[in-house]
């Protein structure tokens, strides 16, 4: 019998984030109490005393991964029976109900407001599932400094939950309704991440640009961030379209700092599609929004979201949303398969378009975003634009790489007088849809 003599150390934590940009954020924030309460934090699930999963609930293939990876990492329970498994984030709200069903082998689901109580439930006793899934109006653990990790761009939560109800998103269920941080919590974040060197900030919520805290909105809090020395590019995700106000185009266009990149979800080009969807704007009321902040911001470069599929998406509607792509020209997208999803609006409408459809009609979408990337980057070639270094790039080869201002993926040869948090101006040699094969004058 293998008897554990460690009981003087400190338990360690081994946490996996799936979803999105929020959700790391979280980590980090989740990380930092944890730490606090007395835990170590580990790299390698097979060290751990307790694995934690945060994750999404957006689509039902999200969840699939997270529940297969879950009964992989169930083994490891079995080769030390006292370490503890738990969920926590999006999906632990959503199948509050179903979850100990589907995995019965967890210890704790966490949602993403128990964050706080979280030493609590993992202190609670062993083979006794502890359940925290309560959705609170007032948390925005304004109070805790997440556990950031070492980058020139750092991410600070300024928002959180959503208000908007859109027919098919599961957000405002598992994330519930939207507040924001005090602002002197968010301004003491930045400052702290300037101290430390962070050059970039980006300011996330699930509709960040309905920031508002006392008599500031979005565009005043941009301009106030931008007033900390030290950072020296600031950009946000995700915007919703219908709360892009003059105010935060103004800010954007008159503040150097913030960079000329915008993360714009659209979702369809149908207006019949859109307003069954509960998005708030037409068609033609979005692409006027994209010219006012194209002749306001030289430059700018744009993505998008979007959803094929959707209840009642007719051919007529597919073939709109391909129009709007390419009036538009984005410069990427990230484009999705519809997921029925449940408590959603849309969720007792049910599918009209086969999975085989989707399949199709998304291959379309990825195809045409391609193409129009890749022109939209070939149109750069022989510019130059500051590039903002991030480290060695992946692929090696002495390369080093880092983002210009509209976010695009920049590649260069690194020398020894170039370094990470540096700012260099690269000149565009070669493009692909994804990334810029840049010089250095
Ligand atoms: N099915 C497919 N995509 C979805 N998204 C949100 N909900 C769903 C769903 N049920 C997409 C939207 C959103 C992005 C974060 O995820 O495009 O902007
Ligand atoms: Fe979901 Fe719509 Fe809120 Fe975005 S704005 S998080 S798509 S409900």
């Amino acid at each position: 019998m293998i008897v554990e003599n460690n009981a003087c150390r400190a338990p360690r934590v081994y946490l996996e984030t799936y979803g999105c940009q929020m959700n790391i954020a979280d980590s980090q924030m989740v990380t930092a109490i944890l730490q606090q309460a007395g835990y170590a934090t580990t790299s390698d699930a097979n060290e751990a005393d307790i694995i934690l999963l945060n994750t999404c609930a957006i689509r039902e293939h999200a969840e699939d991964r997270v529940l297969g990876r879950l009964s992989d990492l169930a083994r490891l329970k079995d080769a030390r029976p006292r370490r503890k498994l738990g969920l926590l984030g999006c999906m632990a709200q959503h199948n509050r109900a179903s979850l100990l069903k589907k995995a019965p082998w967890l210890d704790v689901v966490a949602g993403p407001d128990s964050y706080r109580r979280l030493p609590e439930l993992l202190a609670g006793v062993a083979g006794d599932p502890t359940v925290d899934v309560r959705l609170d109006r007032a948390e925005t653990y304004s109070d805790i400094s997440p556990a950031y990790d070492s980058g020139v761009r750092a991410y600070v939560t300024v928002m959180r939950g959503c208000d908007k109800f859109c027919a098919f998103c599961v957000v405002p269920y598992v994330r519930g309704r939207e507040r924001s941080v005090p602002l002197p919590a968010i301004l003491r974040e930045v400052e702290r991440l300037a101290e430390r060197g962070t050059k970039e900030i980006v300011l996330l919520g699930q509709t960040v640009n309905a920031y508002r805290y006392n008599q500031v909105g979005f565009g005043q809090l941009l301009r106030m961030v931008a007033a900390v020395d030290g950072i020296t590019r600031i950009r946000f995700t995700s915007p919703h379209p219908s709360d892009m106000t003059a105010d935060v185009i103004e800010a954007m266009a008159q503040e150097p700092k913030v960079q000329p990149y915008l993360h714009l979800p659209v979702q369809s080009g149908s207006d019949r599609i859109l307003a069954a969807m509960g998005r708030g704007y037409t068609t033609e009321a979005y692409l006027r929004l994209v010219e006012r902040l194209r002749s306001a911001i030289p430059n700018l470069a744009l993505s998008t979201d979007i959803i094929v599929g959707f209840h009642g998406e007719e051919e007529s509607d597919f073939a709109a949303t391909l129009d709007l792509m390419r009036r538009v020209g984005y410069d990427s997208a990230f484009m999705f398969k519809y997921s029925v999803r449940e408590h959603t609006r849309a969720f007792k409408l049910g599918d009209t378009v086969s999975n085989e459809e989707k399949s199709r009609r998304l291959a379309e979408v990825i195809a045409l975003q391609e193409s129009l990337s890749l022109e939209r980057n070939r149109a750069l070639i022989g510019r130059e634009f500051p590039v903002l270094v991030e480290g060695p790039a992946r692929r090696g080869g002495g390369m080093m790489v880092g983002k210009t201002p509209q976010f695009k993926t920049a590649l260069f040869p690194a020398s020894p007088s170039i370094n990470i948090g540096d700012t260099v101006n690269v000149r565009i040699a070669s493009a692909t849809a994804h990334s810029l094969l840049s010089t250095v004058p």
